[in-house]
């Protein structure tokens, strides 16, 4: 029997919104978050009324935008009661096959499926992380797609945010638009999107909680592989398992990790070396030092104990700047709540914080390229992006082909500054 995607797709649809009418119906699309900081929180920041009014606003936009009320309320991000705890990374954990749609802003044309999955933390510990797959009205014919296949796409999102409620799934708009996922699905492709640990699932199954290790890019890439790896046990008949892996800024990263790990001997995803047809990467970032220290100190500060144990983040950032990471963490600050509380740099970091090792350390951790890659990889950098040096991208593109001459194209687009600098 063949049945196209959508139609199966609209009749599981139909089935889901039957069985859950009431659910649906407390779904509201209007301005409704009525967040304000405490009193105590205010103290804790050491904020004047202005800055605390600013963080108000900022906060309630962004937390409107959160379907069903984000991960904290969205039942879809609870791990299953009764779970059993995987021992491997890449199993299926959960799977909403048919995501209701109403409180999402999504083409009306494409479908919307979620899981949950394992993945490792930086250091190899076994946790939960979410991820969405966006489906297409009708698949794109390729040469060798078989039967009702859709081509699949492993897409790495740019800096989405630092907490659960920063995960694109969880975002009315799956936080990028039209730039990529929507173009994809409306041209036919299937989007697999993770979350990236840390955003989404922000509690593991011992009930810790599960920090976004941002700026390390291998982390990033081996939730992207196992996300695809999950999809792919999810939807057999549904995903071809030849992929192409797409990402834009950090995950233009992430991105470059996903053939760096293919390329790997150790084997721990061979099994989706075959199908992996190549990399497009558009403005990855490629420096991480060149991001402003009170916006990558703060965003890693935050988490590196995990990594390095002796780590304080006092090290780094002033008494201020501590106080205003706690503050970051209670009320799961977004990028832009970021912007504001780090202000101004000198009075957040501290002067001396590139002669902590800790500090060298990362720049080893938090940069892709000159590392053996499985190609071919095609990077796209215009030479206006005040987010992403283009300087820096061609000669990482340049060094990586010349210590290991591969399958590699860099193309500079002159002119060209596509994204705003708060997509960083
Ligand atoms: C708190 O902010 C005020 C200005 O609003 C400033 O005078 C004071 O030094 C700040 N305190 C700390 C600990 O940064
Ligand atoms: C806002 O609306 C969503 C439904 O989209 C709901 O889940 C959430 O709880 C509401 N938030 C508040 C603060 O009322
Ligand atoms: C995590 O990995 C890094 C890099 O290999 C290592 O330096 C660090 O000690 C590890 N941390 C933990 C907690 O295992
Ligand atoms: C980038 O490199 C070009 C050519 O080497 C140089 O002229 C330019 O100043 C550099 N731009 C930046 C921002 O460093």
């Amino acid at each position: 029997m063949v049945l196209k995607l959508a139609s199966l797709a609209f009749v599981a649809f139909a089935t889901f919104v039957a069985g859950q009418t009431t659910q649906a119906a407390l779904h509201s699309t209007s301005w409704n978050s009525t967040f304000v900081l405490s009193p105590e929180q205010r103290e804790l920041g050491n904020l004047t009324e202005d800055l605390a009014d600013q963080i108000n606003n900022i906060i309630n936009f962004d937390r409107t935008l959160l379907a069903n009320g984000g991960p904290h309320e969205d039942e879809f991000y609870s791990l299953p009661i009764d779970l059993q705890i995987p021992k491997q990374p890449g199993k299926l954990l959960k799977l909403q096959e048919v995501t209701d749609l109403s409180p999402f802003a999504i083409p009306a044309t494409t479908a919307m499926s979620r899981f949950i999955y394992s993945t490792t933390n930086f250091n190899g510990t076994l946790i939960p992380a979410s991820a969405y797959i966006l489906w297409p009205y009708h698949a794109k014919k390729i040469g060798g797609t078989k039967g009702q296949k859709v081509p699949t796409i492993l897409w790495t999102h740019g800096t989405s945010g630092f907490y659960a409620t920063g995960a694109p799934s969880t975002h009315r708009s799956l936080f990028y638009q039209d730039f990529v996922p929507y173009a994809l699905a409306l041209a036919g492709y299937a989007v697999v999107a993770p979350d990236y640990a840390g955003l989404g699932v922000g509690t593991s199954w011992d009930a810790s909680s599960i920090p976004h290790q941002y700026g390390l890019y291998q982390a990033g890439a081996g939730d992207a592989l196992n996300a695809l790896r999950a999809a792919l046990n999810a939807f057999p008949e549904r995903l071809t398992s030849n992929y192409v892996s797409v990402g834009h800024s950090q995950g233009g990263s992430v991105g470059w990790g996903v053939p760096e790990l293919l390329a790997q001997r150790n084997g721990q995803f061979n099994d989706l070396i075959k199908g992996h047809l190549g990399t497009i990467l558009f403005a990855p970032q490629t420096d991480g030092f060149s991001l402003p220290p009170n916006a990558l100190l703060t965003w890693v500060g935050k988490y590196l104990r995990q990594v390095f144990p002796t780590f304080k983040l006092s090290d780094w950032l002033t008494p201020l700047g501590v106080d205003r990471v706690e503050l970051f963490d209670q009320v799961e600050g977004s990028q832009m709540v970021s912007t504001f509380l780090f202000q101004p740099e000198e009075e957040i970091v501290q002067p001396d914080w590139k002669n902590t090792w800790e500090a060298a350390a990362l720049q080893q951790l938090a940069n892709p390229g000159n590392r053996p890659y499985k190609g071919p990889m095609l990077v796209i950098q215009g030479d206006k992006d005040p987010a992403v040096s283009y300087n820096s991208t061609l000669a990482t593109a340049k060094s990586t082909c010349k210590e290991y001459p591969g399958d590699l194209e860099f193309l500079g687009v002159p002119g060209v500054d596509p994204i705003e600098a708060k997509d960083i």
